[in-house]
């Protein structure tokens, strides 16, 4: 098994030799090579690693045209030879002494290691409480957009291993700054496992990805919903319920005008929008997802409904009490009702 570092720099020289020195005996006895990849780093961190290419296995691949942190890794994967590829940062906060225990989860069967901050065992050096509030939400909303990723702690790590089948002919968007998130999503793999570690220090120089990162994260999360169909269900599972409020209505005026009265006529014409709704779904929305028997999916499509009824009525309840206009916080309470709805159908009743 030949193992290749990818390490993406900018501006990293000063990083370099303490960085090298520690994969090297991290990796004595494996069969291993590093690969830098340097945007053309005004600190000429390209030209220190050529220098110090004489004393370790370095390539030093210096990219004078593009830019980006996920296309230098993506353009890493291509030059790089081994069979097993590991990403990581050259400013020392991923420890080089985590890569056999990446690389013994890739031997016990994992195609995908990642080094994971939020694991038993994690842990992230000097963050405020709001840093890693936001680090977590981030994640969170991740995975509950993704469903890929659901089970995954750190799925935003730079720090990860993977057979290199994973991502060959796969098309990597290079857009966004997690490269591991569209590989997670996009790459080609069964098991993943996550090793603890903990996010150190930076060593030397300072950090390049800064404000604009969440917008970006949220942009990439969008790109890849879409690429994965979750948007076009989203959309689908819209026009079902709106589809079921016709329904709803057409039955009601039918079961009051052959003599039902107005309240009892209510409950089988919500019971025949719920199967309208139930039939769409099975058949277009969540069609490729029927796991569970028919009578479960029923069951649960129930649940979700009766669920969503109960969310929007608290929510609508609460928010009249604190003088919201009526119909604004029947509204949100709708809003929030579809939500609901729609993950547990998509989790639940057909995941
Ligand atoms: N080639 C290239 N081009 N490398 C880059 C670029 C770029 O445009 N931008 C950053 N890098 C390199 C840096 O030199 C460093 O080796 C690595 O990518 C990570 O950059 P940092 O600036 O140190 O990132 P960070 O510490 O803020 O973020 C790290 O942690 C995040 C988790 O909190 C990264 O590993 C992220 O990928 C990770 O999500
Ligand atoms: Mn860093």
């Amino acid at each position: 098994m030949r193992v290749s570092v990818i390490v993406p720099t900018y501006n990293e020289r000063e990083n370099l030799e303490e960085l090298f020195d520690r994969i090297s005996k991290a990796l004595n006895g494996y069969d291993f090579e590093i690969v830098i990849v340097d945007d053309d780093s005004p600190d000429k961190t390209w030209e220190k690693a050529q220098v110090l290419a004489e004393k370790y296995p370095v390539k030093v691949i210096r990219r004078q045209r593009e830019k980006g942190l996920s296309s230098a890794v993506i353009k890493g994967f291509k030059e790089a030879d081994g069979d097993v590829f590991v990403v990581m940062d050259a400013d020392l906060q991923h420890p080089p002494e985590v890569i056999p225990k990446l690389l013994e989860a890739i031997e016990r069967g994992a195609e995908i290691a990642i080094a994971s901050r939020y694991v038993k065992g994690g842990k992230v050096k000097n963050w405020y409480w709001y840093r890693k509030l936001i680090s977590k939400g981030a994640i969170m909303i991740g995975r509950v957009a993704l469903p890929k990723i659901r089970h995954i702690k750190d799925p935003v790590s730079g720090f990860f291993a993977l057979r290199k089948e994973v991502v060959e002919n796969v098309a990597l968007n290079p857009i966004g700054f997690k490269i591991l998130l569209e590989i997670l999503v996009k790459g080609k793999y069964q098991r993943v496992i996550e090793v603890p570690f903990t996010f150190g220090l930076r060593h030397a120089g300072e950090s390049k990805l800064g404000k604009k990162t969440m917008l970006n994260y949220l942009k990439h999360i969008y790109r890849l919903m879409r690429w994965e169909g979750e948007l076009d269900r989203l959309v689908k599972f819209m026009v079902v319920g709106l589809s079921g409020i016709i329904v709803n209505e057409a039955f009601l005026w039918l079961f009051v005008n052959i003599g039902m009265d107005k309240i009892s006529a209510n409950i089988p014409a919500t019971e025949i929008a719920i199967l309208n709704n139930f039939t769409w779904n099975d058949i277009w929305t969540f069609r490729d997802l029927k796991t569970k028997p028919l009578y479960k999916r029923l069951l649960n499509f129930h649940i979700a409904a009766l669920t969503g009824a109960l969310v929007q009525w608290i929510i609508y309840a609460v928010l009249v009490h604190l003088e919201v206009y009526y119909l604004l916080a029947n509204l949100i309470g709708i809003g929030f009702s579809f939500i609901v709805r729609f993950l547990f159908n998509r989790h639940v009743t057909w995941g």
